[in-house]
């Protein structure tokens, strides 16, 4: 099981698919004005992270607080080296994906039939049929398909998902052609041994670079998840939220996402080679947090910033 120590520094980086702007701010009730989800993308652009999940297609009636997402696409300065990708729920959203020059989308289903009722309407079977369209039609226009995986390890109504699930809905969507798949503990209830379970299984089924995982820190166990996939398996990509913003709204209870700082601190602690400046994600996310006038969740936003300087991993 074990593919590496946590004393070795492995050649390649680590990738952080900062998802702050999208599953960070779509459970937010007040509406954030456009102008501050810009500069919160500008401000994130420049710390290092080499893709942003810059906004979301889906229905503005499902999600009103996205509903300006080709807005913000339109006024970011895009950085080259900087991916920027959009949630896309079926080919309405391709089309604005496309009209927004985005090129790189990620389609969502489950592992479980009650949450991707309540958040798609559909059985993952009709979901997953609903992408067919979008993936041929994506990869015609030179897009990257990533696919999200929700309830990975525990569903919101139906309590544990078993791995095998997750490997049904995995096969399908790499049968279906799309590129990377990420694995998400929605509801933020996963431990250390949930996360091994899921991913001895998953990973007879998916070579490990085209995968990421996905973690709500809803319990607290979100960075030693993150911590035991790359130590363990050898996973290097990682969904985050800078400043720990997020929740699914069709997820009742569950927190934000585990922040982008606190992660990137921990695995660099570590000996990860991690190409991100984490005081300048705690930047961006006082930014946003200002915004959004409440506190933020993640650790390292706490600690003041004399003593921040000081103790900066490198
Ligand atoms: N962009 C904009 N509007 C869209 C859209 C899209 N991609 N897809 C659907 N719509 C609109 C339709 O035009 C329709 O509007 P109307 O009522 O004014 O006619 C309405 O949304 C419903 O469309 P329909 O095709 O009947 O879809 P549905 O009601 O079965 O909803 C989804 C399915 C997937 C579109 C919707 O549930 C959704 O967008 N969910 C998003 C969930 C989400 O983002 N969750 C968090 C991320 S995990
Ligand atoms: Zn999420």
């Amino acid at each position: 099981m074990l593919q590496r120590s946590a004393h070795e520094s492995p050649a390649s980086s680590i990738r952080i698919i900062e998802v702050g702007p999208r599953d960070g701010l779509q459970n937010e009730p007040n509406l954030v004005p456009t102008e501050a989800k810009v500069s919160f993308v500008n401000a994130l652009s420049r710390t290092g992270v080499t893709e942003i999940e810059a906004g979301s297609f889906v229905s503005p009636q499902a999600i009103p607080q996205l509903a300006d997402s080709d807005e913000v696409f339109r006024r970011i300065n895009r950085r080259p080296g900087v991916t920027y990708s959009a949630l896309v729920p079926n080919e309405r959203g391709l089309e604005r994906a496309r009209a927004s020059a985005v090129h790189k989308i990620a389609l969502f289903t489950a592992a479980s039939e009650t949450f991707n009722r309540q958040n798609v309407r559909a059985t993952i079977r009709e979901s997953i049929d609903r992408f067919t369209p979008v993936v041929s039609g994506a990869k015609r226009d030179g897009m990257v398909v990533r696919a999200y995986i929700s309830t990975v390890t525990h569903c919101p109504f139906e309590g544990p998902v078993p791995p095998s699930r997750v490997v049904d809905v995995l096969r399908r969507l790499l049968d279906l052609g799309v590129d990377e798949i990420s694995l998400g503990d929605t509801v933020g209830k996963a431990a250390p041994p949930d996360v091994c379970r899921l991913l001895d299984e998953v990973r007879h089924h998916i070579d490990r670079t085209i995968l990421s995982l996905h973690v709500h820190d809803t319990y607290g166990m979100a960075v030693a998840n993150v911590l035991i996939a790359w130590m363990e398996y050898g996973i290097e990509a990682f969904d985050t939220s800078a400043g720990g913003l997020g929740g699914c709204p069709y997820a009742p209870g569950a927190s934000g996402n585990v922040a982008t700082e606190d992660v990137v601190y921990a695995l660099k602690a570590s000996g990860a080679s991690v190409g991100v400046d984490e005081q300048l994600v705690v930047a961006a996310a006082r930014q946003i947090g200002a915004a959004l006038s409440r506190p933020l969740a993640s650790r390292l936003s706490r600690i003041p910033q004399s003593q921040a300087a000081h103790e900066r991993v490198t």
